[in-house]
């Protein structure tokens, strides 16, 4: 990290005086402020005089316990992140017994110790990366636009239209001229010019380029922008779903292309939060839906009407409450993370155009999406589960394991449900409004769901 800003604080809480040194040479050594402490009590009384990015707070802490002071975080520090430490794995499990633990405390990652200090030191720096836009500073604004050679494996792009700013620019953005050249038409730090981008989108300019290095920051600034504007409730839907499609893309493309890391699904478990949100405050999102342009047919696009409506579905649904519609959508997100180990013939040829062997490694996706979730602590089991049975139809016709109704989970009856009808809208590139009624008016399509799910979606579209 750079050592020209000030350094975050950390505080580190831990009654073993050894292991927080430990940690405090090792932050100090890359550049971070530290404070030390070895009970509870220490803990709150520094938290009342400064303010720490981060918290590294232990589970054997006394003395007020590590319980009472995130307790006290949530209430006087909710900017604050909380990394976990623990050293007793039985107790860890009898804690964690729903994995749900980390989740509803709004802890931000869990360790055991002894520590692994390289990914301590990830998780922190990823963290401030992903939020450096919050520091970009003013420069003078660059008028001219500069002719560039790079190379087109550095770029992500966006659809212009699409694309989230705030006053100022918080990365360098660009046009593509042809094969490996760009044009940088904002540099970070100067004003962000709306005339300028309303002109190319005037001249047919369909996207912009910015550097794939720099997704993460871009994910990080749009999922609190839409925080801000569902707070404020200013903002109209359609401009809300737009902002949530683009920001759906970006975190897919991110975790098919650095795989999924504590800091990237908790970005996704705030994405969720807010697509609940989005869906809770719109009525009818069938008809919302109905209004954006023909999709293209991409795995991105596809992620995001399948979380839109399988979040719809289970908005619908009276069994159904605000934890297992957050499930629901981060299973939405993350269901198809197998994908990236099918071979790239399978993964780029279309289902009805397969062969019987290509079909065959086709349907290992599920089972690899959910081996690859276990193996990550954070996730949760039922987002796992849902990634496992999101092909299952509950006529037992389903793959991988050809489960019938009541075997299945009931959340991943919901996103097989959402995948297929979104499926079927790509397919027959056909409004979501179109495909509703032609969808069940198959009567051997809709056998492969549950009937409350099916109720739910119909439901969906309705005013
Ligand atoms: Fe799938």
């Amino acid at each position: 990290m750079s050592s020209e800003k000030a350094a975050p604080a950390i505080l580190i809480c831990n009654p073993d005086s050894k292991t927080s040194s430990e940690i405090s040479k090792c932050l100090k050594e890359n550049n971070y402020s530290t404070v030390q402490v070895h009970n509870g009590i220490e803990a709150q009384i520094k938290m009342s005089k400064q303010k720490f990015h981060t918290v590294i707070l232990d589970m054997d802490t006394q003395k007020h316990t590590a319980f009472e002071v995130i307790r006290y975080i949530k209430f006087n520090s909710p900017s604050s992140r909380i990394i976990f430490t623990y050293e007793n794995q039985k107790l860890m499990d009898e804690l964690n017994s729903d994995n749900d633990f980390a989740f509803k405390l709004g802890i931000h990652f869990v360790m055991k110790r002894p520590l692994d200090f390289k990914a301590l030191l990830n998780n922190i720096e990823s963290n401030n990366l992903a939020q450096s836009w919050k520091n970009v500073k003013k420069i003078a604004d660059v008028v001219n636009e500069t002719e560039k050679s790079i190379q087109d494996e550095e770029f992500t792009r966006i659809a212009i239209n699409q694309y989230a700013h705030s006053e100022l620019a918080i990365f360098d953005l660009y046009l593509r001229i042809g094969q490996n050249r760009y044009l940088k038409i904002l540099y970070k730090g100067c004003s962000f010019d709306n005339n300028k981008i309303e002109e190319y989108q005037k001249k047919k300019v369909e996207f912009l380029y910015f550097k794939t290095k720099d997704r993460g920051i871009y994910i990080n600034f749009v999922n609190n922008l839409i925080e801000k504007y569902l707070d404020q409730g200013k903002i109209n839907k359609r401009e809300l779903l737009n902002l949530n499609k683009g920001l759906v893309e970006k975190y897919v493309e991110e975790i098919f292309f650095k795989g999924l890391n504590p800091e990237l699904y908790e970005e996704g478990k705030k994405l969720a939060e807010n697509l609940y949100r989005t869906i809770k405050a719109s009525k009818s999102l069938g008809r919302y839906l109905d209004q954006f342009e023909e999709e293209e047919k991409n795995g991105t696009s596809y992620i995001f009407v399948t979380s839109i409506f399988a979040g719809a579905i289970t908005h619908q649904l009276e069994w159904a409450g605000p934890v297992a519609h957050k499930y629901v959508i981060e299973g939405s997100l993350l269901h198809d993370i197998g994908k990236i180990k099918l071979s790239e013939d399978v993964r780029y040829t279309k289902l009805e155009s397969m062969t019987p062997e290509q079909f065959k490694e086709y349907k290992e996706h599920p089972l690899w999406g959910m081996q690859m979730l276990a193996e990550s602590s954070f996730i949760s089991e039922q987002v796992r589960q849902i990634t496992y049975q999101h092909h299952e139809w509950v006529n037992g016709e389903g793959f991988p394991n050809g489960l019938f109704g009541l075997r299945i989970f009931p959340l991943a009856k919901i996103v097989s449900l959402a995948g297929d009808f979104s499926e079927f809208i790509h397919e027959k590139k056909v409004s979501p409004l179109v495909a509703i009624k032609e969808f069940i008016a198959d009567r051997e399509t809709i056998f492969r769901y549950d009937s409350s799910c099916i109720k739910s979606l119909i439901t969906s579209f309705i005013y």
